[in-house]
């Protein structure tokens, strides 16, 4: 253990950048410790975290109950792969399918992953029940998506940055407007090889676009008008983070795929899945799809008590609550501010809009100097910054980091 004894915020950020891929552009902070709501850097300073790695730590940081689950398990059983079964994934499946409302789980690790498992489902559906021709099933995505970074998945990216010299990219997809119900419609109606429609139900990463009301429910009507699979990509969205167990629950849609990740370890550990009704599960046969990981013991334990953590401490009821006063507090603060032009989001996950160009700076210094007031967030383009707290935060917590969000925006007004 010797060699992570001691280090210094630079030290280590000297570390990642001298040894590690620079695949990310981290805030510069360097975190050693987490609980419940806040973490603490290598020089003892605390801060609220209102990323919760992107929307993962739902339960906040290191839950008892998650933690006593995994090194329970970590200490009984780690690993046996699929080769054999394990007594503790079926009561996970079980649980989780009762959970959710579905009748079968695929389990996986990561988000991208588990959307990667759900595209390959829906064209095996398209295939094997709808009827569509051998290699012509298309799938519908939404512009400005994001799913995950695999060849697939950025195959049907619009960002530049995800796809530039990453081609030659994966076919089958076509790219529909999102909340545009008439581009959905036709889409559907000039293709007969459609098989499904793959939607975020808040675009999270694009800057959190809520769609208009009632897009998600017509849209997925207009599916089964279509005999085509609806997909929710709940990996940000899911388990309680806007409010409701899942964000298509604002609208009472029951999706065909759903597709999870991130909270659903509390953080603690990667644990992803697919769940869907037999009719389209059943397509999957041994050999078709897999993980070494996909399913452990640690994986199943953790999933259970993360769920039950969810449903013991109400947290989609806190999200909710403490998102209205959120939102209720920066729009009276935005009403006479020059430097942020809006707030919107559900339950806690949330965004401010900056006053500034999509290119221009201002998002990250406004995020380095919430970091000097104890508060991390991060930008997601250059002029918006999404806040996502844990959703075990109190109404104090709350308050107290609005004041300290409103304090460092006064810092920028011009
Ligand atoms: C909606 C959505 N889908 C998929 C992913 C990919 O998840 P992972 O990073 O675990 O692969 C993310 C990650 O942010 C996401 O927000």
């Amino acid at each position: 253990m010797a060699i992570l004894e001691h280090i210094t915020s630079q030290q280590a950020i000297d570390l990642e950048n001298n040894y590690g891929a620079h695949n990310y552009h981290p805030l510069p902070v360097v975190l050693c410790k987490g609980e419940g709501v806040f973490v603490w850097d290598v020089e003892g300073k605390r801060y609220y975290d209102f990323l919760s790695a992107y929307s993962a730590v739902n339960q906040g940081h290191c839950h008892p109950k998650i933690i006593n689950a995994l090194v329970q398990q970590a200490q009984t059983l780690t690993l046996t792969s699929r080769a054999f079964y394990n007594n503790v994934l079926g009561s996970y499946e079980k649980f989780a399918c009762a959970f959710f409302g579905f009748d079968k789980l695929l389990p996986m690790n990561t988000g991208a992953e588990a959307v990667e498992t759900a595209l390959k489902l829906c064209r095996k559906w398209a295939y094997e029940v709808k009827g569509i021709d051998e290699n012509e099933a298309e799938i519908l995505v939404c512009d400005n998506n994001f799913h995950g970074r695999t060849t697939t998945i950025i195959s049907f990216s619009n960002d530049p940055v995800a796809r530039k010299n990453f081609g030659p990219f994966t076919k089958g997809f076509i790219k529909i407007e999102y909340d545009n119900l008439e581009d959905l419609e036709t889409a559907l109606q000039n293709n007969p090889n459609i098989a499904g429609f793959l939607v975020e139900p808040i675009q999270g990463e694009a800057g959190v676009y809520v769609p208009t009301e009632g897009y998600l429910a017509k849209a997925k009507v207009l599916c089964e008008q279509y005999n085509v699979l609806f997909i929710a990509d709940e990996v940000q969205t899911g388990i309680a983070r806007t409010g409701k167990l899942l964000a298509v629950d604002h609208e009472n849609v029951k999706p065909d795929i759903l597709v999870l990740g991130k909270a659903l370890s509390g953080g603690v550990y990667p644990v992803s899945a697919v769940l869907a009704n037999n009719a389209i599960m059943n397509v999957m046969k041994p050999g078709n799809h897999g993980s070494t990981f996909g399913g452990n013991p640690v994986a199943a334990a953790v999933g259970i008590a993360a769920l039950e953590v969810v449903r013991d401490e109400q947290l989609a009821e806190n999200a909710e609550a403490l998102g209205n006063l959120f939102r209720i507090e920066l729009n009276n603060y935005i009403s006479t501010s020059n430097i942020v032009k809006l707030t919107r989001g559900k339950g806690l996950l949330n965004a401010i809009v900056i006053n500034d160009t999509e290119t221009s700076k201002t998002a990250w210094n406004i995020c380095l100097a919430l970091r000097d007031n104890g508060l991390l967030a991060k930008p997601t383009h250059g002029n918006i910054i999404r806040f996502a707290p844990p959703l075990v935060m109190t109404k104090a917590q709350l308050l107290d980091c609005v004041q300290i969000i409103i304090k460092t925006l006064k810092q920028f007004e011009r």
